[in-house]
């Protein structure tokens, strides 16, 4: 409780500033919905009319979210205009954007009374909200419990009557607009957030943001869900904008809101969360200790010989094996060379089946976790695993046609010169990764998406292996992690990721661009020339952005694709391919739009001239 007082104390030195500030800032003030203004304006409530003008265009910071992620739902929620509010984020009026994208919402701010406000109306969706939810969740702490309360009433909360919203907006100062500030801007404060990356993103001083908000930059503490006002020279612009991908709170004592001062950001989460965070502990508590009980009992019971990790153990069901490691031996003859098949994969037959094994000394749990839930054709299925004196080894079902680099590579192969297999092969994959990132709860993303990962079966079917990068989509920061950068495979990484260590879907669709390529090529993701290291994909970027990209891109297209009809489809593919290389993860095409657009290429290859394997018909 310690920290609690001391937070208080902190959050008073903040106040002592305010006498020379622009505005000052609420600080968690906003979360006390029971405090009044009798004695004046408060800062608790809205900003205060002491601007140079009365009224002025001011600039909010929304945060997309499920229904508020259009340019329609954030303009009816905000009363902006629908066109300005596109024109200024730099989208179409059909755009949805991804969810926690910073939308830049610009409104007409005005004095009334004593306090600045944007004036917007909100229609009382159920029983289940009050002021607080409203100014904090549905607003995004754009509005105040106390602003509502004050301007609502008399009406009270009832279900389908429309409130009116005052939004928290402020216009210059005088000695601001001295300074050149045009605009203030009104930023909601995320976990991550800091006066100092706040301040550079949006081009305005450290000095002028802690000026404006009448934050002491030496003793400086920001809390999540409340605003800052950013002065700007400038209108905002799409290009300062980002998506946030929040930190679950129950990991977030270590981590930052604040970093100016490391040593005081805890005290900031602390005061922030302490309560939510008091009730959590303790349900996670109960949860741990149920957990323990039930895995006791679980462990008790008729599993009791299996040898595999507690982990494993309570998520395999029943439709995976626990293979006895002698039965391996048996299979592989001791895992002799006679068996293996790639670096520590072996083939053997075990009950009369053909099967492959893998050999791993990393925990497999996550892997076999995953594999267990899902099943689909274009993903490997597992068999079952076993543990040995600290190795695993799980068992997977046989490939006959290897991974699809081995076949790329490997251009003597009779089917090879089919070229319907391209095709073919490329829809397998963008089906087994549409599954992966739409069908399966909670959404996983693969990571590691390259054509060592890509297994042909006997009639060239397609299916992703190897899961062990493979983690749920939830947007989580993975920074923290000092590891991201040595995983996945080189030629294949997004941008985002190499830089911020990003996971989402759209990373696996990146490297699905690159695959993509190398069935249209036939090279690899990242070949020699001139002894110097080519990745394949900057090498199309390249040339399609080259003055003789036609002529480049045909003869850079497979020899085995000639002929009027395929340097047609190869160019097409080639389009796709490059729709899903954008830098920018939000502009790749989805894993949806990549299958249909490989569906109709797939019509046009079978109307041609072209025999084509009856198994594909
Ligand atoms: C909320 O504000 C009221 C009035 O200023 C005050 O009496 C009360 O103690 C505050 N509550 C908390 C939890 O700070
Ligand atoms: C938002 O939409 C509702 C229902 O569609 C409508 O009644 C309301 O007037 C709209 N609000 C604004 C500010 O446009
Ligand atoms: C804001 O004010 C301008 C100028 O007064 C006006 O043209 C515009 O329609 C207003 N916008 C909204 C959303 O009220
Ligand atoms: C708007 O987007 C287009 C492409 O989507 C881009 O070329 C342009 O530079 C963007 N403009 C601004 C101001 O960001
Ligand atoms: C905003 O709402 C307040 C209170 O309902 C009202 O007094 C004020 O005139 C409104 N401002 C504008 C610009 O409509
Ligand atoms: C305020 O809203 C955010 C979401 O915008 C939510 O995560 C947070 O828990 C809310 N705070 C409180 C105290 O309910
Ligand atoms: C404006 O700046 C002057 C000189 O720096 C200062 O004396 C004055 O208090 C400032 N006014 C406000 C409202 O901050
Ligand atoms: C940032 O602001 C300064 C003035 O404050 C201006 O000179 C500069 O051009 C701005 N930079 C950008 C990228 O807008
Ligand atoms: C005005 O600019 C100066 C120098 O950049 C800065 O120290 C001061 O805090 C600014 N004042 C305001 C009101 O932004």
């Amino acid at each position: 409780m310690d920290q609690f007082r001391f937070g208080f104390f902190i959050l008073l030195c903040v106040f002592m500033h305010k006498f020379h500030a622009q505005q000052s800032y609420s600080g968690n003030s906003i979360l006390n919905c029971s405090e009044n203004d009798e004695t004046g304006s408060s800062s608790a409530f809205l900003y205060t009319c002491n601007g140079e003008k009365p009224s002025c265009q001011a600039f909010l910071i929304f945060k997309s979210y499920p229904p508020y992620d259009s340019i329609s739902t954030i303009s009816n929620l905000t009363s902006a205009d629908p066109l300005e509010l596109a024109h200024i984020n730099n989208i179409s009026l059909s755009t949805i954007f991804p969810a926690n994208k910073e939308v830049i919402v610009p409104v007409n701010c005005s004095c009334s009374g004593q306090y600045y406000q944007a004036n917007t109306s909100y229609i009382i969706p159920s029983m289940q909200v009050d002021y607080f939810s409203i100014a904090n969740n549905t607003y995004q702490g754009l509005s105040t419990c106390k602003s509502l309360n004050k301007e609502n009433s008399d009406s009270g909360l009832q279900v389908g009557s429309v409130l009116q919203v005052p939004l928290r907006c402020a216009c210059p100062t005088r000695n601001q607009t001295l300074n050149g500030t045009k605009f203030l801007m009104t930023y909601v404060v995320d976990w991550e957030d800091t006066i100092h990356d706040i301040s550079k993103r949006f081009n305005a001083s450290m000095e002028s943001v802690g000026d404006a908000n009448g934050i002491d930059l030496d003793d400086a503490l920001i809390f999540p869900f409340t605003t800052v006002l950013v002065p700007l020279s400038t209108k905002p612009s799409s290009f300062q904008t980002i998506i946030h991908f929040q930190q679950p709170p129950a990991s977030s004592p270590t981590t930052p809101i604040d970093v100016i001062k490391p040593s005081r950001k805890r005290f900031t989460v602390w005061l922030a969360i302490g309560v939510p965070l008091l009730a959590l502990f303790l349900l996670l508590l109960l949860m741990f200790l149920h957990h323990k009980k039930t895995r006791e009992a679980a462990r008790k019971d008729k599993r009791k010989k299996w040898e595999l990790p507690n982990d494993v153990l309570v998520s395999i069901d029943q439709n995976l094996k626990v293979y006895n490691f002698k039965d391996l031996e048996a299979a592989t003859e001791n895992f002799s060379n006679k068996y293996k098949m790639g670096a520590s994969v072996y083939r053997g037959v075990l009950k009369g089946e053909l099967l492959a094994i893998k050999q791993m000394s990393k925990a497999v749990d996550k892997e076999v976790s995953l594999l267990q839930r899902i099943n689909h054709f274009n993903l490997i299925s597992l068999r079952g695993a076993c543990e040995h004196s600290g190795v695993f080894y799980l068992v997977y079902e046989f490939m006959e046609n290897g991974s699809l680099k081995e076949w790329l590579q490997n251009k003597s192969c009779q089917k090879f010169q089919v070229r319907g297999y391209r095709i073919h092969i490329a829809l397998d994959v963008a089906n087994g990764l549409h599954y992966l990132h739409n069908f399966t709860t909670p959404a996983y993303v693969h990571k590691d998406i390259c054509s060592d990962n890509v297994l042909l079966d006997r009639d060239l079917r397609a299916k992703i292996s190897n899961f062990s990068l493979a983690r749920s989509a939830e947007r989580e920061d993975s920074r923290k992690s000092s590891m991201w950068s040595s995983l996945g495979t080189k030629g294949y990484k997004a941008p985002e990721y190499i830089e911020y260590g990003l996971v989402t879907p759209e990373m696996d669709i990146y490297a699905f661009g690159v695959l993509l390529l190398e069935l249209i090529t036939g090279k690899p993701a990242v070949f020699m020339q001139e002894e110097k290291e080519v990745l394949l994909s900057e090498r199309i970027l390249t040339i399609m952005k080259g003055e003789n990209a036609d002529a480049e891109i045909d003869r850079i297209i497979d020899p085995n694709l000639k002929g009027h009809l395929w340097m047609k489809l190869a160019r097409q593919m080639l389009k796709l391919s490059i729709d899903c290389l954008a830098e920018e993860p939000e502009s790749r095409l989805s894993m949806a739009e990549v299958v249909s657009y490989l569906l109709r290429i797939q019509l046009d290859a079978q109307r041609s001239e072209e025999p084509f394997p009856s198994e594909w018909r």
